[in-house]
């Protein structure tokens, strides 16, 4: 396994910049998702570091190894990709075996016996190893995929949405799979996702990409709880963020903000709120960072209740006019009308600046 490094990288298709200069440093040993929207470059990464296509400017290494002119088969990785079309006429043993048959220096049988045995072990598909791909579930075709990349020990695992094709219950397993296999092995993974529970549920860190620039590299808490702009704040989390634009002003030791409807108070002052004052400021809300109070708090009426599985979504407008979302357990007892009363948990306040950018309250 190895560290994986990208200094100033940049590549262009014609016109377009599909990834503009790129600083990432993935320490050795772990799971780095690249997430983002479509298009924003997150493939175009993985393919430079692969060596399928080359930079036009910057310096890409695998460890102390600088590899911008490293052929991709002297680059010891493994790829597995969104389609990871497994040999229809070879059995699962063949399968996993097939690139220490295939390079030149040929591994003896023995080794290759053992290797496809233990690579088989480690993703429990020894039970399967004399069947072939059309035998096997969807999950179990994923498994025998990520056995191939394995079964060679390379240094850094390319895996661009190897999930893609699965149904949603099975990706939700395969995660779990997956981490435990990256507990396992120990191995450098570079995951390319669009999605970001996905992305959350796994990685050690996560880069989010947007427009072929790197918006953030931070742990999933960290993404999560303290985006560093507006464009994280929105793609994390399961729902679209509630932007307001406001004033903050600090009234007897409360937060209050001050918007064209409204004024919403939140009730602690969050440690960083002096940095708001004076400034316009756009603040960030999601239907977790409202929480349903017995009074006081933001007067509202419920507009709509949409029940989504564990949690409801209720939605509220303010006297002022303001739509609010609040995320409640799905044993409350609610109904479109009700008068309720909901109060902003402070924690979970974001802030941005007029360009965007993250303003720190925590
Ligand atoms: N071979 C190519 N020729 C021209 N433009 C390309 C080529 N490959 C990628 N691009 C462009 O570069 C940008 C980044 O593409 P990339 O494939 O890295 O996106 P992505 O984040 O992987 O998206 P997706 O989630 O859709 O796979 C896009 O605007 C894309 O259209
Ligand atoms: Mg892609």
């Amino acid at each position: 396994m190895s560290s994986v490094h990208f200094t100033g990288v940049t590549k262009r298709f014609g016109a377009v910049e599909a990834l503009s200069d790129l600083n990432l440093h993935v320490e050795e040993g772990e799971f780095v998702s690249l997430l983002g929207p479509s298009g924003s470059g997150k493939s175009t990464t993985l393919n430079l570091l692969a060596g399928l296509l080359d930079a036009d400017d910057g310096e890409i290494a695998i460890g102390e190894r600088v590899v911008n002119d490293v052929s991709p088969d002297k680059r010891d990785i493994a790829m597995v990709f969104q389609s990871y079309a497994l040999y229809p006429h070879m059995t699962v043993f063949e399968n996993i075996a097939f690139p220490l048959r295939a390079r030149r220096r040929r591994v003896p049988r023995a080794e290759v016996e053992e290797r496809v045995t233990a690579v088989a072990a480690i993703l429990g598909v020894e039970a399967l190893l004399h069947r072939y791909p059309k035998e096997l579930s969807g999950g179990q075709q994923q498994r025998v995929a990520l056995g191939r990349a394995m079964v060679r020990d390379p240094k850094v695992f390319l895996l661009d949405e190897p999930l893609s094709n699965l149904d949603a219950r099975l990706r939700i397993r395969m995660r779990r799979d997956l981490k435990a296999l990256h507990d396992r092995i120990g191995s450098t993974i570079i995951y390319v996702t669009h999605d970001q529970a996905e992305a959350m549920s796994m990685s050690t860190r996560i880069a989010v990409f947007d427009k072929g620039r790197l918006q953030q590299f931070a742990t999933p808490f960290e993404i999560y709880n303290r985006p560093a702009n507006v464009f994280v704040a929105n793609f994390v989390g399961e729902r679209e963020i509630l932007l307001l634009d406001g004033e903050a002003r600090i009234v007897d030791d409360t937060l209050q903000i001050a918007t064209a409807n409204d004024t919403l108070s939140v009730g602690r002052v969050p440690p960083g709120a002096a940095r708001l004052t004076g400034r316009r400021v756009t603040f960030g809300l999601r239907a977790e960072s409202l929480r349903i109070a017995e009074a006081g708090g933001i007067e509202a009426r419920v507009t709509e209740v949409e029940p989504a599985g564990p949690d409801i979504i209720v939605f509220a407008r303010t006297l002022g006019g303001l739509d609010l979302a609040c995320r409640v357990d799905a044993a409350t007892r609610i109904e479109r009308g009700a008068h309720i009363h909901l109060a902003i948990i402070p924690e979970r306040l974001l802030a941005f600046d007029e360009k965007g950018v993250a303003i720190d309250l925590h």
